[in-house]
């Protein structure tokens, strides 16, 4: 399964899928493909992630982000994050995040792992 994980967006991605994740496994592929530069609880690389679930794209405060992101006024949910990892730069032109996950059930497993997550959780 991990190995459909490519840092190349796909073209074929079926974005908006409405799969149901399993949070277990979804961790397993955030330790492994998010948290080199995503925390829960704090800013690295990129913001923290903790709560991003129902939270404002680019919102969290002292982060750097794309004009592409900072722009948005969208809020992320299953859907959005779906479109977003499905392919960051693809979704949101400018958007600085490299990577993207082709497979929908292993997005759907990220996003359910994310939104098990409230904001006060650390890692
Ligand atoms: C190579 C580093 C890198 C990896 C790996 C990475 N990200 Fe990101 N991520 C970023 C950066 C940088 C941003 C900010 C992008 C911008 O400002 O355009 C970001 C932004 C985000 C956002 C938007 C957050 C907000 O505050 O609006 C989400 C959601 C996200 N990443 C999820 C993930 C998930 C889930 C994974 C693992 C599948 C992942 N990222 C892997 C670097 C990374």
């Amino acid at each position: 399964m991990l190995a459909s994980l490519l840092p190349v967006a796909s073209p074929a991605g079926q974005a908006g899928s409405s799969v149901t994740g399993n949070p277990a496994r979804g961790q397993t592929v955030f330790e492994q493909h998010c948290s080199g530069c995503h925390a829960l609880g704090e800013n690295r690389f990129g913001p923290r992630l903790g709560d991003v679930y129902g939270r404002r794209a680019g919102s969290i405060p002292g982060f750097r982000y794309s004009q592409a992101l900072q722009r948005q006024p969208l809020t992320w949910s299953a859907a959005t994050l779906d479109h977003w990892l499905a392919g960051p730069a693809r979704f949101l032109p400018g958007a600085r995040m490299t990577i993207s996950i082709n497979d929908a059930a292993t997005r759907a497993d990220v996003i359910a792992y994310l939104r098990s997550h409230p904001a006060s959780d650390q890692e």
